[in-house]
């Protein structure tokens, strides 16, 4: 995006930027190689944003698999057979147009560079960065995969490329996981792991990353039912998004036009979610038809037919393809959390994050340094460590000021030890979105604590 047209949103700009500084000061996510100037692009999630992306994994990885009969899971190797990729047409074809600017030398994908002058009202020809008139050049092809040798000797024989999406390992697969699984379609093939792609314009943050992890589905269904399935995961995709506390006002569907759809697909709708930056692709859903399959088949002379026994038929099947950033989606959910208000005429930053998103679920503060009471905060941090990660704070500072450190992480509940507790057996916990607190046995917290969190 321009230069003008980031001007332009300032205060959603502010809101990401506040996002961005909060991600770094609490241990979310870091500017990758920072310590020697930062690598453009790339981010290191800290230890509490391996925690959130960790939780979204596996929320997406059990709604698409443990709460399901007919889709299974896959990890296959980021490296692949370089056939691979000249079958599914992405050595042909993965291309973005790319343009540069003589005057100033920006870069743009020359599909958003047309949004930016349109949104700007100038010019085919005008550059939005330094508004120079015909300094555009033509747009070039530049093909994303990242391209490497395998093994010790570098020539074209040994050329492989770091995947772009994980669905390729899946189709190449699809045998070995229906035979071994004794499969019938139609069934789905779910797989979480690493992409890369060399993009050609990132910023906003983690939204478009050269390295990033997606979570994808194929599902695997015989032709001619493809509709069907394509309407049945839109909604099903579409309702994940509530039972991880996305605000259902903020995403929207688009449906790709014909110049818009992939190299593979039929058909294609977009779940768009509103960024501060705007409201952008968070998720595609894909008629992949039988392409995918054939082509290997081709490629590789094995026959990736299906044979229906009961029905007594033969057939390639045709793939339903969901498939979502993990990154994205991490973004997408710190953006829903971030809040403000004022609590005793105090301003705080509150993270809402839905229980199961939130990186630590229970924070316990002894109200003194001294024993016996760390003792038995201590004790109690042990007991509920079954409950989910817990972190425990004793450093100085009241103990308003320790619940604002949670809040800023988005910790669910607080613990308050105090000297009350030697004697009575309580504890107080104190609900980070109300503020409210409440008086319960200590013998209770966990069952409490598990009730809550599930809730
Ligand atoms: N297998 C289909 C496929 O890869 P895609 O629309 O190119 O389709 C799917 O990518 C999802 O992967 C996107 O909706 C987005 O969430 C995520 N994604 C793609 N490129 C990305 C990038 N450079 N950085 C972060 N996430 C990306």
């Amino acid at each position: 995006m321009s230069k003008r047209v980031e001007a332009s949103q300032d205060s959603e700009s502010a809101r990401l930027q506040d996002i961005v500084s909060l991600c770094k000061r609490r241990g979310f996510i870091f500017q990758g190689s920072e310590i020697y100037g930062g690598l453009q692009a790339a981010w290191d999630y800290g230890p509490l944003g391996v925690e959130l992306v960790g939780n979204i994994k596996r929320a997406w990885y059990e709604a698409m698999t443990r709460d399901r009969d007919d889709v299974v899971g896959l990890d296959s190797a980021i490296l692949m057979a370089r056939q691979v990729w000249q079958a599914s047409g992405h050595e042909a074809g993965f291309n973005d147009p790319l343009v540069d600017c003589k005057n100033c030398q920006e870069r743009y994908r020359a599909d958003h560079l047309r949004e930016d002058q349109e949104k700007l009202g100038i010019g085919y020809d005008v550059c939005p960065n330094c508004e120079a008139k015909g300094t555009l050049t033509e747009p070039r092809q530049f093909n994303l995969m990242f391209k490497m040798n395998f093994g010790p000797v570098a020539d074209d024989n040994s050329i492989v490329y770091l995947r772009p999406e994980t669905a390729q390992g899946i189709y190449v697969n699809f045998h070995n996981v229906q035979q071994s699984m004794r499969r019938r379609v139609p069934f789905g093939i779910a797989q979480v792991g690493k992409a890369f792609r060399n993009e050609i314009v990132t910023v906003n943050f983690i939204f478009r990353t050269r390295e990033f992890e997606q979570m994808e589905m194929q599902f695997f269904v015989e032709p001619g039912t493809e509709d069907e399935w394509f309407e049945q995961w839109r909604e099903i995709r579409w309702g994940w998004y509530r039972a991880v506390g996305m605000n259902m006002d903020h995403l929207h569907w688009h449906q790709h036009g014909p110049d818009e759809l992939a190299h593979y697909a039929k058909a294609a709708w977009d779940i768009y979610y509103d960024f501060p930056f705007g409201s952008k692709e968070m998720e595609g859903i894909h008629n992949r038809t039988d392409f995918d399959l054939r082509r290997h088949a081709e490629f590789s002379g094995k026959d990736l037919t299906y044979f229906d026994d009961q029905a007594n038929k033969r057939y390639v099947p045709y793939v339903v393809e969901t498939s979502v950033g993990v990154g994205r989606m991490a973004l997408a959910l710190l953006c829903e959390a971030y809040s403000e208000d004022v609590v005793d005429g105090e301003k705080r930053v509150v993270m809402r994050f839905a229980k199961n998103i939130a990186p630590v679920k229970v924070a316990v503060l002894p109200l003194s340094k001294k024993e016996p009471l760390v003792a038995l905060a201590k004790e109690i941090r042990r007991d509920l460590r079954h409950v989910g990660l817990t972190q425990y704070d004793e450093t100085g500072g009241n103990i308003g000021k320790r619940y604002r450190r949670q809040d800023e992480i988005g910790t669910p509940y607080c613990v308050t030890v105090d000297f009350h507790s030697l004697e009575d057996q309580q504890v107080t916990i104190r609900d980070r979105d109300t503020t409210e607190q409440r008086r319960v046995p200590i013998a209770d917290l966990p069952a409490i604590l598990s009730a809550d969190l599930r809730g």
